[in-house]
């Protein structure tokens, strides 16, 4: 059984508005019903659990269907992923998917991807490669961009290992640090620069301009990614 966790709990500080962004409306939908409708639409999950705030919880439930497990978050993200790991061990998950509700536009071709690699690796992530030239801009030196990958999510763990890995109870950037501070090894696959994380006031407009055409962009990518993940 896979579970799948958006994690909503956050405040979206840098992005400078009066509410978290992702409870900002993108188009017709507020941001974090775009990537919730994603995991409903892919039929991957038996258990969703969307994280939020906890003065968000009126707010999200009117707006939600009744099969979404929501449930408050901690005080940082990966408090909040804990949170939903507790909550989802009484079902007893054999995989966990977690993705970033400030990341809207997730396409069923990734989760199908991220998906079908998690059931043989057991720990994965969305990244991809470095475009523009990089410089660590202290001492202005030039790095080999070759070497880095930037990592998105969706992220997906066999539960044991997930469980694991959030014993130590600290505070990660993501969940592929703890998995891999425990010595798992942590399988690439192929990110979307679709699926950018909204984080700063200029990334909402970028985030407007496409929520304009995501509805043909997220059609058009799900009937091509159909027989990606035979279920
Ligand atoms: N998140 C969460 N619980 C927290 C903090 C973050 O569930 N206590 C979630 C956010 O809602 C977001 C994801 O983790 O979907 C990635 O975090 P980020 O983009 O940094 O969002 P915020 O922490 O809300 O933004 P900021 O860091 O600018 O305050
Ligand atoms: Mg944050």
């Amino acid at each position: 059984m896979i579970a799948g966790i958006l994690l909503a709990g956050g405040r979206g500080e840098r992005v400078n508005s009066k509410v978290p962004k992702q409870f900002m409306k993108l188009g017709d939908k507020y941001l974090f019903e775009y990537p919730l409708e994603s995991f409903r639409m892919s039929n991957i999950f038996e258990h969703i659990v969307l994280v939020v705030p906890k003065d968000w919880i009126d707010f999200v439930k009117v707006r939600t269907p009744s099969d979404i497990h929501v449930i408050v978050g901690g005080d940082t993200r990966s408090e909040s992923v804990r949170n939903a790991l507790d909550f989802l061990e009484k079902f007893k998950p054999d995989f966990v998917v977690i993705h970033d509700a400030s990341r809207p536009f997730l396409k069923l071709s990734l989760l199908r991807r991220i998906v079908k690699s998690v059931l043989e690796k057991g720990a994965v992530t969305a990244a991809l490669s470095c475009a523009d030239t990089m410089v660590e801009f202290e001492n202005f030196v030039y790095v080999d961009r070759e070497r880095y990958v930037r990592i998105q999510t969706p992220q997906a763990f066999r539960f044991d290992i997930i469980k694991k890995a959030h014993e130590k109870r600290k505070n990660w950037r993501d969940d592929t640090q703890p998995v891999v501070e425990c010595g798992f090894s942590v399988e690439f696959v192929k990110g979307d620069p679709f699926c950018f994380k909204v984080t700063y006031e200029e990334d909402i407009e970028l985030a407007r301009v496409i929520a304009y055409r995501w509805h043909m962009i997220f059609e058009e990518d799900a009937s091509l990614s159909k027989n990606l993940l035979q279920r």
